[in-house]
């Protein structure tokens, strides 16, 4: 028994934030951003644009494009670092608007790597037969987390949520998934709470030293991507499609380049989209999949690198 992507969807916030917006709000040009990342313009979450809202609006859309009903749905995770709560969570009120059963609901953090944070541990739960169908969704507001007057971070982010509906197949769906952390970076990308135990605290900002990070993510998903290629004993020949973390275009030409991929051959959505974090991998299939570049059976391979570090892949038959 494989798990296996049934139907994808999104939701992308009305707000469109160009390049020409952000140099009326901080000391940038579009030619800096669009040389330096690949970004041309982002959406902004509006006023009713929660996260809980996003995931269940992608949801919804996932769920119709898998014909599944809600009522299928035996758990329900979603990646994200942004949510209103820490409780309630953001998959319980997904749960809620849905109309799911009482299932079991939780949200994973793990940053910008939270798609497939949440992919690897629903096909964990469908090939142990615990579960039929899982609900997988990635979701962040990280425009509302960064000091407005900050160019190193407001630049590069933009908000969304994209979604997927995961089952038990005897087709040949996920081949291959790998999850990774490394603590000892933390300091270099980091998202504080507002915390309960220091009213003092200062710092309330994303936080970005991003030419460290930029090092570490081209390294890391260079050895990503060719390390599952060798466990899961394939050639990377027979790749279709890369569906990547939307970070940075450099970082995907990169990545692109290990595998010896065309760009034609990889799914860009960031020049529209910035960085969404958890959303990024899952909007970034969902465009692919609508678009109808990425075809029933062809063979896919997901990544994403973010905060923690935490980083991952997920290699599949679509
Ligand atoms: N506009 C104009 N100038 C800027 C801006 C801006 N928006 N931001 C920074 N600069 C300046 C800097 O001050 C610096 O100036 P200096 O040389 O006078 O000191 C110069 O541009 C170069 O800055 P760098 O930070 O070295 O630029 P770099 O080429 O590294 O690009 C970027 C920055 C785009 C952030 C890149 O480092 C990057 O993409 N990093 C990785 C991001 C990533 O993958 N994050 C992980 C996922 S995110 C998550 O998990 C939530």
């Amino acid at each position: 028994m494989y798990s296996r992507v049934l139907g994808t969807g999104s939701y992308l916030p009305a707000n469109v934030r160009t390049n020409a917006d952000l140099e009326r709000m901080v000391d940038t040009s579009d030619e800096w951003i669009t040389k330096r990342t690949g970004i041309k313009e982002r959406r902004v979450a509006g006023p009713g644009d929660t996260v809980a809202f996003m995931a269940t609006e992608a949801s919804r859309r996932a769920l119709e494009s898998a014909g599944t009903d809600a009522s299928e749905i035996d758990l329900i995770l979603v990646g994200t670092s942004t949510s209103a709560y820490a409780f309630p969570s953001t998959a319980t009120l997904v749960q809620h608007a849905l109309g799911c059963r009482n299932v079991p609901a939780m949200d994973i953090s793990a940053a910008c790597s939270g798609f497939v944070y949440v992919m690897d541990i629903a096909n964990q739960y469908i090939r142990s037969g615990a579960c039929r169908k899982v609900l997988v969704v990635g979701a962040d507001i990280i425009t509302a987390a960064c000091d407005q007057t900050d160019r190193t971070t407001i630049v590069l982010f933009g908000d969304g949520a994209g979604a997927a509906v995961m089952g038990a197949s005897e087709e040949q769906g996920l081949i291959l998934s790998h999850l990774h952390s490394d603590g000892s970076y933390s300091q270099l990308l980091t998202l504080p709470y507002v915390s309960t135990q220091d009213p003092a605290q200062e710092n309330r900002f994303l936080y970005m030293k991003g030419n460290e990070v930029f090092k570490v993510a081209v390294n890391t998903l260079s050895r990503l991507v060719t390390d599952t290629f060798e466990l899961a004993g394939m050639d990377k020949g027979e790749l279709d499609w890369l569906v990547p973390h939307q970070a940075n275009l450099r970082i995907i030409k990169a990545t692109a380049d290990r595998l010896g991929l065309g760009m034609d051959r990889v799914i860009v959505t960031l020049d529209r989209q910035g960085n969404t974090s958890a959303a990024s991998v899952a909007l970034a299939l969902d465009e692919g999949v609508r678009s109808g570049r990425i075809q029933r059976g062809q063979l896919i391979l997901l990544e994403a690198f973010g905060g923690g570090f935490t980083w991952g892949s997920v290699l599949m038959r679509y």
